[in-house]
């Protein structure tokens, strides 16, 4: 009980991290490029916002016209919702606003629209958006944001960590385009990987150098491990951190480059590879590669690749036909261990009784590997 207490507090308080503005431009730059109309025309929602001193909402006001927007709608959760109340300030932006309302502000959500030029300044921009309180507090379950939800083309935000499974799930029932931020465990989970394998979601462009770079809520420096909370910046980095979108970009259709299967035997960098070859699963039909650099680029078999591969993944090059995990599904199977076997190993690895569950997952001479993605090279790459 104290640990779940204690994984609740940690999954909750992950919550309140925000997204720098140069990591929305890099990500959203890569959408441009590849279909330069994809906002044209569009109402698009940033809902689990801050819009006042949300990157998100500043970056798509900015530049509303430039990108051709119909509509632009972001929504905020209510202070006394969010699961740390501490170091979230009210702005003077809103405390100025005539609708301001002191009671309102703690338990209501706030939404801000931007559709015309409200200012007349002659451009519409962020100094155009238009807000109100909502009439709950905010909660992207809630009917009233579900109706902003269905009234959007695309919806764009880093959703509350804690929360994705259900905040997927919430855009892929009402099948909107969208990018949105998660961690890179999420591709494993039962609710995702599906959506992978079968090209119905994939990964976005992604962080620059895979660091994504958060400003948190609270300062409290003992709760991030070293490295993780720099005292100059402000900021935390994850390394952990992707882009799940369904919005096409250029990266997913650039193949990558491999060697053959003897190149890779005679020169590979990694000594797991180099002269020694590729070992085969002891459990199913297929090699286990243990670097995405290090897959044969000639190979027409399965192969077991690292959840690192997805970032890479072109669906031009390879198709995805399971995880490790899912085996019974694809009838790949090719050795059942027996519940003693499982124990004997236990024993052998840990010096005391259990069992070591040979059957969940790649093994490789009855050591498990990590998990692994199985793939398959497409017929029509050559
Ligand atoms: C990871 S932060 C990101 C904030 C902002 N989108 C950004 O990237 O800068 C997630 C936000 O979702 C809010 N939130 C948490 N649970 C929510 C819920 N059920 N509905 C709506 N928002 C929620 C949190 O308070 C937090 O502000």
């Amino acid at each position: 009980m104290a640990n779940k207490k204690l994984t609740e507090a940690k999954n909750t308080k992950n919550d309140e991290f925000y997204t720098q503005y140069e990591d929305i431009q890099r990500e959203i730059n890569a959408y441009l490029e590849y279909t330069p109309d994809v906002f044209k025309g569009k109402t698009v929602l940033l809902p689990c916002d801050d819009p006042e001193w949300s990157n998100f909402t500043r970056f798509f006001a900015q530049n509303f016209e430039n990108f051709g927007l119909k509509k632009l709608i972001s929504t905020s959760y209510a202070i006394e919702s969010k699961s740390i109340k501490e170091g979230y300030q009210l702005t003077i932006f809103e405390m100025e606003s005539p609708q301001f309302d002191e009671d309102k502000t703690k338990t209501h959500g706030k939404i801000f629209t931007l559709t015309r030029d409200s200012n007349k300044s002659g451009v519409i921009d962020i100094d155009d958006l238009e807000w109100t309180y909502l009439e709950g507090d905010g909660d992207f379950r809630s009917d009233e944001v579900k109706a902003l939800r269905d009234e959007a083309d695309i919806i764009i935000t880093n959703p509350p960590f804690s929360l994705f499974r259900e905040f997927l799930a919430w855009i892929m029932e009402a099948d909107k385009e969208f990018v949105i931020i998660g961690n890179m465990n999420a591709i494993t989970y039962k609710e995702v990987f599906p959506l992978l394998m079968n090209n119905k979601v994939w990964l976005g462009n992604g962080f620059n150098a895979g660091n994504a770079y958060f400003r948190p809520a609270s300062a409290n420096t003992s709760e991030y491990a070293n490295g993780v909370y720099d005292d100059k910046t402000g900021l935390v980095k994850f390394r952990n951190c992707c882009w799940f979108t369904n919005l096409d970009h250029g990266r997913r259709h650039q193949p990558l480059s491999l060697m053959t299967m003897d190149d890779n035997i005679k020169f590979s960098k990694h000594k797991e590879i180099k002269n020694s070859g590729y070992n085969r699963y002891d459990n199913y039909d297929a090699i286990e590669v243990p670097f995405t650099d290090g897959i044969p680029s000639d190979y027409n078999g399965i192969m077991g690749v690292p959840i690192s591969f997805l970032p890479k993944y072109c669906p031009e090059q390879f198709e995805i036909l399971g995880m490790c995990e899912n085996l019974d599904l694809y009838g790949l199977k090719t050795r059942v261990y027996t519940t003693q076997e499982c124990q004997e190993r236990y024993f052998e690895i840990f010096g005391k009784k259990g069992t070591y569950d040979l059957n969940a997952s790649g093994v490789v001479n009855g050591y498990k590997v990590y998990q692994r993605i199985l793939i398959r090279k497409k017929v029509s790459d050559k």
